[in-house]
């Protein structure tokens, strides 16, 4: 939203009604309403201290991407499946000359010399050293510092203003009103950035133990890992629910790769452990290493919030693709900075990267890191070609980005769309509400008592699938239908994050099923809590998240949560993309216009029964057909596979 700022607008207008009649007041460009929780203001920043402007600059044929997505990846268009090279997509979206010497004529009228303007080397973002007086003239805008609980301090303004005939050309400048989203997850790292990278599920991932797999002993043991589903999922049980018998064979032509960010690390000894218990075939494999900006397996700092989410999520995507499909995994930033999506994103994009991408300081890690102990490498940019599918089961809450932020993430995810690769995120696990079960207030800001739902990110990126969780009621078999996952662990309730995006309108892939949802099956008496404009809805799918066997610095455990549903709907898209490698057809990429499509309505075990809940609400209730707590249902292999086999 934009609106005029009164006393600026009349102060702008005084100071340069001579020099340039014709300008216009400056807008609101981006707006802060609270400080996030823990930061407290301490006071004026300095007018002589240096600012490191950086000014984002907009891309060319963004309002077209969506039609460019559905001409490749909608199951009716001639060109399905012709996706395009990454040469192609910088071409079509740099920054057009006309917006470069716009913003640089804009800040050479403001008294700034030419030759303290940079125009970076892929020419999408503008760098300016300036003072914070001259910053706050430029911007109108007043910069403070603000103070963590853990001595942190940040520079940052509550709103700034660019000319009307300029702003459409910038996305976003920083350093503004951006807050660094960084909660710290243990005591001994709260000095640092921890997650820096979107907060980690595994804060409610919660394992229990167990008693080990029972499937370990002699051969004569009776015992069936399938009657027992219900209370410990295993690859087994994951491959009756989903159909999975696949074996794949196209493997040296195809790729599936797992995000993980240090100092997140998996234990190559409680992979075999898995292994010996549950896949015998991967026992000695090891995922196929990609170092992303100094990304390291770390074993310095052991335990389960260090090792649960990586061990849990190689452990089953390793598993369900078996040992004959190499799995990759993308290992993100040092233990000091971690890394962000936008790390990710820059190292498959060069152009992305040239212009620094989305990059925040605040929120993405900046390498080389000066930090002592940091990764002293250059930042890793266009340097990893991306896997064919790619999941990552890490999120934020939407509202602690800003929409200029996410909306030029989530660009970037399209053009690995364009370019035939299918990205999953988790959709979340609390429900309606966002991380610690925080929901939002009427300001925008997140409390325990908000009550707006508070959806995730970047699930609700309508360019991403994403992916809630399931589970098998407690005396059911694999055979009946699930439920959505609603499960008591140590740290509260687990629910499938789902709900409206605030920052996302709908795409149209998803129009009439949200439609049919809202019409026929919204819980009575619900509130109005969520986005009713017409959002981007999630999750698109889901998969089973309850009770997950994996093996832990020896121990055997049990895991929850989205997390554990994402990679194993990585596995199943890669065995997919295995059946139409040996046909001779691309890979599916971006799958959310397909999976919507009336064709594959009879593709998925819908699931009908459960609610997400949360803010003070039982959330929204699963029901026939697509529902924002469980989406289309869970995957039914043997029918998706003749689906897309029978696309071009
Ligand atoms: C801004 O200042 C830093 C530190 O002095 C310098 O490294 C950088 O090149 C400067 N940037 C521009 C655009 O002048
Ligand atoms: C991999 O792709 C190449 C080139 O398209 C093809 O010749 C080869 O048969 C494929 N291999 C497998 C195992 O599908
Ligand atoms: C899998 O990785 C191993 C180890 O790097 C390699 O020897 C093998 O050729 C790879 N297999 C395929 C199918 O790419
Ligand atoms: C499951 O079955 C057991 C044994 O029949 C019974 O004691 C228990 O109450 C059942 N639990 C539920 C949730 O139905
Ligand atoms: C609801 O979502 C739309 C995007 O579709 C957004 O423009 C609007 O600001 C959101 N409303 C609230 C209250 O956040
Ligand atoms: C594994 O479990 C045993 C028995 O509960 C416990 O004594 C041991 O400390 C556990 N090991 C680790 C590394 O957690
Ligand atoms: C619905 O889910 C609840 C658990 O969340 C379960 O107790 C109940 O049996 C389920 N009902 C059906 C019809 O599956």
């Amino acid at each position: 939203m934009r609106f005029l700022t009164l006393p600026l607008v009349f102060l702008y207008i005084l100071r340069w009604a001579v020099a340039k009649p014709r300008i216009l007041p400056s807008l609101l460009h981006e707006k802060r309403n609270h400080v996030p929780p823990g930061w407290s203001h301490s006071g004026r920043h300095h007018a002589m201290a240096v600012l490191p402007l950086r000014f984002a600059l907009s891309q060319r044929n963004i309002h077209t991407i969506e039609h460019y997505i559905n001409d490749v990846a909608h199951p009716a268009s001639p060109n399905y499946g012709n996706h395009w090279t990454a040469t192609q997509v910088a071409e079509k979206f740099t920054p057009s000359h006309d917006t470069i010497e716009t913003v640089k004529t804009w800040l050479s009228d403001n008294g700034f010399g030419w030759d303290r303007i940079r125009v970076t080397n892929l020419q999408g973002w503008i760098e300016l050293n300036a003072t914070v007086q001259e910053a706050e003239k430029l911007l109108w805008a007043e910069y403070h510092v603000y103070k963590h609980a853990s001595g942190k301090e940040h520079i940052s303004c509550e709103s700034y203003h660019i000319p009307p005939h300029v702003a459409p050309h910038i996305d976003f400048v920083t350093p503004t009103v951006h807050f660094d989203v960084i909660v710290s997850r243990s005591p001994e790292a709260s000095h640092r950035k921890i997650g820096a990278s979107g907060t980690p599920i595994n804060t409610n991932m919660q394992g229990r133990s167990f008693n080990g797999p029972k499937t370990t002993g002699s051969n004569s043991e009776t015992f069936n890992q399938l009657d027992d589903c219900d209370q410990l999922i295993t690859p087994l049980c994951l491959r009756a629910l989903y159909g999975l018998g696949y074996k794949p064979r196209a493997t040296s032509n195809n790729s599936f790769a797992i995000a993980e960010f240090t100092p997140g690390a998996y234990v190559p000894s409680d992979l075999d452990n898995f292994g010996k218990a549950y896949a015998p075939d991967i026992v000695g494999k090891r995922p196929k290493l990609v170092s992303i900006d100094g990304g390291t397996v770390q074993a310095a700092l052991t335990g389960f919030d260090y090792n649960g989410e990586s061990n849990l999520d190689l452990q089953y995507g390793m598993a369900l693709v078996t040992g004959a499909q190499n799995v990759t995994l993308y290992q993100l930033g040092d233990s000091i900075q971690h890394a962000s999506d936008n790390n990710l994103l820059n190292a498959f994009d060069s152009s992305y990267c040239g212009f620094d991408g989305g990059d925040d300081p605040n929120i993405d890690g900046i390498y080389p890191d000066q930090a002592p102990g940091g990764y002293k490498g250059k930042e890793d940019c266009g340097t990893v070609k991306p896997a064919n599918v790619i999941s990552i089961s890490y999120y934020y809450n939407e509202a602690d980005l800003t929409p200029a932020y996410t909306a030029r993430q989530c660009v970037e995810f399209a053009k690995l769309g364009l370019m035939g690769i299918t990205v999953l995120f988790a959709s979340g696990d609390n429900g309606v509400a966002g991380l610690i079960n925080a929901c939002l207030n009427p300001d925008g800001s997140q409390s325990a008592n908000g009550r707006l739902f508070n959806p995730s990110f970047p699930g609700t990126c309508p360019y991403v699938t994403s992916v809630g969780a399931t589970q098998v009621n407690v005396n059911s078999t694999v055979y009946q239908p699930e439920s959505a996952c609603e499960q008591l662990i140590s740290s509260g309730f687990l629910y499938s994050g789902g709900g409206f995006s605030n920052h996302f309108s709908i795409p149209d892939y998803q129009k009439d099923a949200v439609q049919n949802y809202l019409k026929n099956y919204l819980t009575p008496g619900l509130p109005l809590s969520y986005n009713s404009t017409g959002s981007r809805a999630h999750p698109d799918l889901s998969a089973n998240g309850a009770k997950y066997a994996i093996s832990l610095q020896g121990n055997f455990t049990r895991v929850y949560g989205t997390s554990a549903s994402t990679p194993v709907v990585g596995a199943i898209l890669t065995l997919i993309n295995d059946a139409r490698l040996l046909a001779g057809k691309k890979p599916i990429g971006f799958i959310n216009p397909a999976i919507y499509s009336p064709s594959f309505s009879d593709a998925f075990h819908d699931v009908t029964n459960g609610t997400n809940p949360g803010c003070g609400t039982l959330g929204f209730n699963a029901a026939k057909g697509w529902d924002p707590v469980t989406g289309l249902g869970t995957p039914n292999f043997p029918k998706l596979v003749e689906k897309w086999l029978a696309l071009p």
